[in-house]
């Protein structure tokens, strides 16, 4: 099946992404064995790389030559605003801290919204050769192997990822009570320092939920599909629908999602 969405074919769109990602995989691997300049955006240690910039211009380049009437959400170079029912979001490294310190945790990520709704998502790991796949209805792939997550029934018994924004959220329930909560458990909780690893390694059964406090729209706009495409649920901290335009996420094997809202809310 094939089906058509405002003219374009899923199969047009699913072929950029991943001429898109391999663009930009290219590009990291250029900087494999040689220097790149880093640099700050605001705050000391949010990083942005001269890799960051060239990774996002060769996205850039597949994507306007293929629809050069498509919106654009990019990281580092803001929105390409156009009036098109197809919006790319776009992470051209997500885990910049990592690929600066030579950690092999870092990915490219890529949603497409169709209509306000995502559609089509990739997550490629170029250290690990890891591309992840998810379309709307159709599930999720793991170099081209269908994946689902976990099984396990209860929090206590889970293994959890998270992250930390790069400015500490000083609010009540910040980052550091609800890590605190887990740990004072003995519930195994990971930092890898890439959310959409994160989710995509909850939809692939490697962890059983992630939660974290403030992310932005390239940050899950993929992974969040990856894991409700793996037969996941991601939520928002109430346990409300999940929109990647607010910060705050819980994703999960589904199985335990109810009672990790309420780790995560300080409810139980
Ligand atoms: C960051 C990573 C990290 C998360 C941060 C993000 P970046 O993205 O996803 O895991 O904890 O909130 O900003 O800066 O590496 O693209
Ligand atoms: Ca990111
Ligand atoms: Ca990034």
């Amino acid at each position: 099946m094939n089906p058509v969405m405002g003219g374009l074919s899923l199969r047009m769109l699913k072929n950029t992404l991943i001429q898109a990602i391999e663009a930009g995989a290219n590009e990291i691997r250029r900087f494999t064995d040689i220097e790149f300049k880093v640099s700050n955006k605001e705050g000391i240690n949010n990083l942005v790389t001269e890799v960051d910039h060239a990774s996002e211009k060769a996205i850039f380049g597949v994507i306007q030559k293929a629809f050069p009437d498509h919106y654009i959400l990019s990281e580092e170079s803001g929105e390409i605003v156009q009036d098109s029912q197809y919006k790319w979001i776009i992470d051209p490294i997500d885990g910049t801290v990592n690929f600066a310190h030579h950690i092999p945790i870092f990915c490219i990520s890529i949603g497409i919204e169709y209509n306000n709704k995502m559609v089509l998502g990739a997550v490629y790991n170029p250290v690990l050769n890891e591309m992840f796949i998810a379309e709307r209805g159709k599930g999720a792939t793991l170099n081209d192997k269908p994946i689902q997550v976990s099984k396990k029934e209860q929090v206590a018994s889970a293994c959890m990822v998270t992250g930390f924004p790069y400015t500490y959220l000083d609010t009540p329930n910040g980052p550091l009570q609800v890590f605190e909560r887990f740990i004072r458990k003995g519930v195994p909780i990971r930092r890898l320092g890439s959310a959409a690893i994160d989710l995509c390694w909850v939809a692939c059964g490697r962890f059983d939920g992630f939660y974290e406090h403030k992310l932005y729209p390239w940050d899950s706009a993929a992974g969040f599909l990856m894991v409700e495409e793996a037969g996941g649920k991601v939520t928002d901290f109430e346990g409300g629908d999940y929109s990647p335009y607010q910060p705050h996420i819980i994703a999960s094997n589904g199985i335990i999602h109810d009672e990790l809202v309420k780790w995560v809310g300080d409810k139980l």
